[in-house]
């Protein structure tokens, strides 16, 4: 296929070398500056250009790889132009926006999809080198799917399809798993650095039990994967961290309490909690018992 890039940051200029790599012909890739777009397009070898219009007339497919905010503005502008041909595919890669927001394509004509891959990209590099084996999630024109389907395959990922009001909800459990996922460690060596444990040691230190949990999560799931003093109802277990937690550093407290919260529930749906145990843990906890 021939494809045009149209915003050469991280995901952009990876697609491109991993699509280029795959045999499809990059038609060129445009940015707003020419210090962005000439970087990606020599990374690829092939044409440049701050026009965002410019290589798409051409294209098979055009992937608008902006930021989240840009990507209507841009899609207006290529399409205020007349960049968009007839049955061209016209995809974003934005995980909480859905093929919606390419509206003024869908007018000319075009095919809109959005095409997510679930995969960090800290930049181009890290993108290139993890992007194989990873899901791609894809909604969107009915006529678009069988391309995005087959660009997911040639790059080497898997597919996931999602209906196109499900793209925030998406989203948002995405952010949790991986963001939030980075802030609760990073939350957990503040409190092991207030038990007088360094950063340093913590770190390598929680490596296997995270490894540890995150196997035992992939073979039996959250709900049988859970341990722990409320899995087990130790309620005094929890009062000793919460005593220790109000003398040290009483700011990580209301974290604290409403995971443990959702925990309780987790473990009543385990089957390892009584109900005492549960009123008991929710009393400590400052949750309400349902
Ligand atoms: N990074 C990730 O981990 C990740 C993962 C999955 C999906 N995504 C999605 O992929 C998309 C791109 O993310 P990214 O991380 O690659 O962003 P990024 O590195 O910030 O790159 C965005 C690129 O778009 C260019 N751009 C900005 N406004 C533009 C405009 N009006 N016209 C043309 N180009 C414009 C930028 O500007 P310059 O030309 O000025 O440099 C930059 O080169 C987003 O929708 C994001 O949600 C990102």
């Amino acid at each position: 296929m021939r494809i045009a890039i149209v915003g050469a940051g991280n995901v952009g200029t990876a697609l491109a070398v991993l699509l280029q790599n795959a045999g499809h012909k990059i038609t060129g890739i445009a940015s707003r500056s020419e210090k962005s777009a000439l970087l990606a397009a020599e990374r690829a070898g092939v044409p440049h250009d701050t026009d965002p219009a410019r290589f798409t007339k051409e294209a098979d497919v055009v992937f608008l790889t902006t930021p989240d905010r840009a990507i209507a503005s841009v899609c207006d502008q290529i399409a205020y132009a007349g960049g968009f041909s007839p049955e061209t595919v016209v995809a974003h890669t934005s995980g909480a926006h859905s093929s919606d927001i390419l509206r003024s394509a869908a007018l000319a004509g075009a095919r809109p999809v959005s095409f997510h891959p679930l995969q960090t990209f800290a930049n181009a590099d890290a993108g290139i080198r993890n992007l194989a084996g990873s899901f791609i999630t894809i909604e969107g024109h009915p006529e678009a799917l069988p391309v995005a389907r087959q660009l997911v395959a040639d790059l080497n990922c898997r597919l996931l399809e999602i209906p196109t009001g499900g793209k925030p909800l998406y989203h948002a459990a995405a952010c949790i798993v991986c963001n939030y996922f980075t802030t609760l460690l990073d939350y957990g060596l503040k409190v092991m650095e207030s038990a007088g444990v360094a950063r340093e040691d913590a770190l390598p230190a929680l490596a296997p039990l995270i490894e540890g949990t995150f196997k035992n999560i992939m073979r039996v799931g959250p709900i049988q994967a859970l341990t722990g003093p409320i899995s087990r109802g130790d309620a005094g277990t929890v009062e000793t961290h919460l005593e220790a937690m109000t003398k040290i550093m009483p700011e990580a407290i209301p974290l604290y309490r409403h995971l443990g919260q959702a925990t309780v529930k987790l473990a009543k749906a385990k089957g390892t909690l009584g109900e005492p145990e549960k009123r008991e843990l929710l009393k400590i906890l400052g949750g309400v018992h349902e």
